[in-house]
């Protein structure tokens, strides 16, 4: 079902990608005239045709029911009084922030500039972006801000493929330069989902939120991570440990370890922090430990796959290994930064032979079928948890005489396949 138009303000969201799509086909659902910007004249194409460039069911849900409109015109800024910044954050070859694809997007605003117009940026960002960077853009224009414009920023947090949390239920907070600013954004924000909005005192407080939960994350696997090592020579199952820990009903969050940590935020807001601490003349020791040890895991996940390899007197090179996944987490088709190359380019150096298969990547697969990669394969090595994997049971590893089953994300039922007498070895486990 399309709704009708029934609010009078038009809204832009800048960068209509996994962050700014769903956003911009919600925004619209509530009523607004709503357009995407995008560069991508592909995706822009797509949108209209109401298909998603990328593969998410809430995506798919939320654009059919909605009147979105998407345009590589940034005219279309001339007639918006509330943008929303959804573009890429990056880091570069050296892990320091990209702040390209922003400016741009400013730009863009500077360029097609409607007086009074709301600009909310919601890419991840690390304290001082808005003050330092933003800010001074419009100032340079001659652009009072809380007069002629009104900055905020609302940090994003949606989960791409999560069935439960979605950009229109998932609580937010919002920060502004000024007082008006940052009361017209609660009331947009509230006007325009459906979770509550908490207001922070300063723009500065909302850009490190967004930071700090995500260097969280880091951290707190970057220590599983390392336990599972430790226990890996001790012998002790980590991801029982973390069971039997999560029974205690406070104070403690399980999180668990993994053949590496992929994607377009946790590897990369980190370094956000760790940069702007530096300019500041503070080294964040901790956060540049837990970047390491998480860069670390897929080497680490191919040194497990040899050691149990020579356990059955056979080496990585030369032997048919089936990597299953590409993707960076379970059920989605975003493959930035996933592990699944960093496993791959280490499977090649050691010379294994290898073939790939991911339903949601076919463009990395080499093989069309799960059927087809499990007829290849001598050994598995699972990368990525995607739950059609499931249907990889130990009777048919038997049947397809797989002898070792390496689960980078501890997704097997490791019993069941050492009761059917195959090899498994999951990561600290
Ligand atoms: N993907 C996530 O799960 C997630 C979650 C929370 C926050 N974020 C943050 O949200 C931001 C966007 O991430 P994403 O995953 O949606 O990125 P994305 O790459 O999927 O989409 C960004 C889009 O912006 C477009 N773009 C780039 N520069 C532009 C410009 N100057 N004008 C118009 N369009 C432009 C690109 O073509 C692309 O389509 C990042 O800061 C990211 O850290 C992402």
């Amino acid at each position: 079902m399309v709704r009708k138009k029934n609010k009078s303000s038009v809204v832009t969201v800048i960068g209509i990608g996994y962050v700014g799509l769903p956003l911009a086909a919600v925004i619209s659902r509530k009523g607004y005239e709503t357009y995407g910007l995008d560069l991508n004249k592909k995706a822009v194409d797509l949108v209209n045709k109401k298909i998603s460039p990328f593969k998410d069911e809430f995506v798919k849900k939320v654009l059919k029911e909605s009147s979105l409109k998407a345009t590589t015109d940034a005219k279309v800024l001339l007639k918006s009084d509330t943008i929303i910044v959804c573009v890429p954050t990056p880091v570069d070859t050296r892990h320091l922030p990209d702040f390209k694809p922003l400016k741009g997007a400013v730009e863009s605003v500077l360029g097609n500039f409607k007086k009074g117009v709301l600009v909310v940026i919601e890419s991840t960002i690390n304290p001082g972006v808005c003050d330092e960077i933003i800010l001074p853009m419009f100032d340079k224009k001659g652009l009072k801000v809380g007069k002629d414009f009104f900055l905020a920023h609302c940090p994003e947090r949606i989960n791409p493929g999560d069935a439960k949390w979605n950009v229109s239920n998932i609580p937010r907070c919002v920060g502004g330069v000024t007082n008006k600013c940052l009361k017209k954004a609660l009331n947009f924000y509230k006007s325009a989902i459906d979770a509550k909005i908490t207001p922070m005192k300063s723009i500065k407080e909302a850009e490190a939120t967004k930071t700090i939960e995500n260097a969280f994350r880091d951290v707190n696997i970057a220590f599983v991570n390392e336990l599972a090592k430790s226990f890996d020579k001790m012998g002790i199952d980590l991801d029982d440990v973390i069971k039997g820990a999560a029974t205690k009903p406070f104070a403690f969050m399980p999180h668990y370890p993994g053949c590496g940590v992929g994607g377009h935020c946790i590897p990369v807001d980190p370094y956000y922090l760790i940069e702007k601490a530096r300019k500041v003349g503070f080294e964040h020791d901790f956060l540049k430990l837990a970047r390491r040890i998480n860069t670390g895991m897929p080497r680490y996940a191919v040194k497990v796959l040899a050691t149990e390899l020579n356990e059955i007197e056979k080496s990585v090179k030369g032997t048919k290994i089936g990597v299953l996944g590409v993707s960076y987490k379970a059920n989605i088709d975003d493959k930035r930064d996933a592990p699944f190359f960093a496993i791959k380019k280490e499977l090649l150096e050691r010379k294994a032979k290898i073939e790939i298969f991911d339903p949601y990547i076919p463009s990395e697969s080499t093989v069309k079928s799960l059927e087809k990669l499990l007829t290849k394969a001598e050994v598995l090595l699972l990368v990525t948890a995607h739950k059609d994997f499931k249907a990889i049971t130990p009777k048919i590893c038997k049947q397809k005489g797989i002898k070792l089953v390496i689960d980078g994300r501890n997704f097997f039922d490791k019993e069941a396949f050492l009761k059917e007498g195959i090899r498994y070895k999951g990561i600290g486990r």
